[in-house]
């Protein structure tokens, strides 16, 4: 790979040994993949950086502290650029939820001190972008969450590659990002078209079309033919659905998002070689993925994954105001800290709260699979299609997709309707 003298210099150590690492790890990614060189980056969202559990299964004391030393390392040197955290391992509002001790809590606590002084921004939120981190066209970035990257490349024409923890966080301290895929202009060009004849009323069913069209894609890129403008939460779902069953980078959404005015615009020839419909039977056969048996039990009711936007806390309390939650059932509403402090202040949170939901900020259940009480959990129903995929994989609990509707009349009743 080229590098150049001030690249050069960072790896020589001018700027100690751990930019040097940083940048090896670059150069090492780089030449993997086929860059040419490293190009410099704005914007980053690191993950991992919180305090891993005491109580996480099989890893020895030594391993934690191992852990607990390279991040502390990573947020003992000052960032480049802009730099927010993914989610954190547990809810620094309600540590007990996790099982976080106080070690843990220290540990967490020194984290935050030490980034005061590095300048990374620990937001703990798999959504960033609602959290203030907004990366604009053409912005070279290097984030991590999947869905995440899916949506600053397609929605806002940012360029960003899917990247690892270590890799965003070597970014972020060298200000650097091996050159290929997404960050090229002919690496953004889509590969299959997804034609949609199907109405699309719901942010669940932006999700389902997602599930549906990752499967195809893989690592690829797909287009969307037959789609209007959505709204935020809507493109949210989407996203996470095309990272939940393929890997894709990027998604167009031709003549609404910003790089895709047609589809001659996308498409190598011009046009698609493959093209794949999404009409109502394809709708409902990813519904009937996630079915849930009218009457069956359910155990926990969440929402936000990816995490919320203030306008779906809304929403959700405007349908749970005045009815309260099964005894026993678990309301979730993940956000970050932010808006829930909004929604505090505004009372949307009150609402929540005093109907018997809870929010879970900083984190998610998938977090902390090891716990008596999530693995206790034998039905979860969400409006979000990566969490009820997630919550079978990982959890071993059934997932039940549904509206915003449907699971908040599941979580009064406490039966799937
Ligand atoms: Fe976020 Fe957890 Fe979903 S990290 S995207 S709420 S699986």
């Amino acid at each position: 790979m080229n590098l150049t003298a001030a690249q050069r210099a960072i790896l020589d150590g001018e700027r100690g040994a751990f930019p040097a690492k940083c940048l090896k790890w670059l150069v090492d990614w780089g030449e993997a993949m086929g860059a040419g060189r490293l190009i410099p980056v704005e914007n980053t969202m690191p993950a991992y950086l919180s305090a891993p559990c005491h109580t996480l299964k099989g890893a020895s004391a030594q391993q934690i502290e191992e852990y607990l030393q390279f991040i502390r390392e990573f947020c003992e040197h000052p960032v480049t650029c802009t730099a927010t955290s993914h989610i954190a391992r547990f809810d620094f509002d309600d540590p007990a939820l996790m099982d976080a001790g106080p070690d843990q809590l220290a540990a967490q606590q020194k984290l935050i001190d030490l980034a005061l002084e590095s300048g990374i921004t620990l937001t703990w939120t798999c959504t960033p972008y609602l959290a203030g981190n907004v990366p604009q066209m053409g912005q070279i970035c290097a984030w991590t969450e999947s869905h995440a990257v899916v949506y600053i490349n397609a929605f806002l024409g940012a360029r960003s590659t899917r990247h690892s923890g270590e890799t965003a966080l070597a970014a972020a301290i060298t200000g650097f990002v091996p050159e290929f895929g997404a960050l090229l202009t002919e690496g953004r060009r889509a590969d299959l078209l997804i034609d949609v004849t199907v109405d699309m009323k719901t942010d669940m069913d932006w999700g389902a079309l997602g599930y549906f069209a990752g499967k195809h894609a893989n690592i690829r890129t797909p287009a969307f033919r037959g789609l209007r403008p959505c709204r935020i939460e809507a493109a949210k779902q989407l996203c996470a659905g095309v990272a939940t069953t393929g890997g894709s980078t990027l998604l167009h959404i031709v003549g609404v998002t910003p790089e895709a005015p047609s589809e001659a615009a996308i498409f190598r020839d011009g046009k698609p070689k493959e093209v794949y419909a999404f009409g109502p039977q394809e709708m409902q056969a990813v519904r009937e993925t996630f079915a849930g048996r009218p009457g069956q039990a359910v155990d926990v009711v969440y929402f936000g994954c990816p995490h919320a936007t203030l306008q779906e806390i809304v929403e959700i309390a405007k349908l749970i105001r005045g009815k309260q939650v099964q005894s026993g059932l678990q309301f979730i509403v993940a956000t970050n800290y932010g808006l829930k402090a909004t929604a505090k202040r505004l009372g949307f949170a009150r609402i929540i709260e005093e109907a018997g939901g809870k929010f879970m900020v900083d984190t998610c259940p998938l977090q902390a699979p090891y716990l008596d009480r999530f693995k206790a959990w034998n039905c979860m129903a969400s409006n979000g299609v990566k969490q009820v995929h997630y919550a079978r994989a990982i959890l071993g609990c059934q997932g039940i997709l549904g509206t915003t509707e449907e699971c908040v009349q599941a979580a009064v009743t406490g039966r799937w309707a």
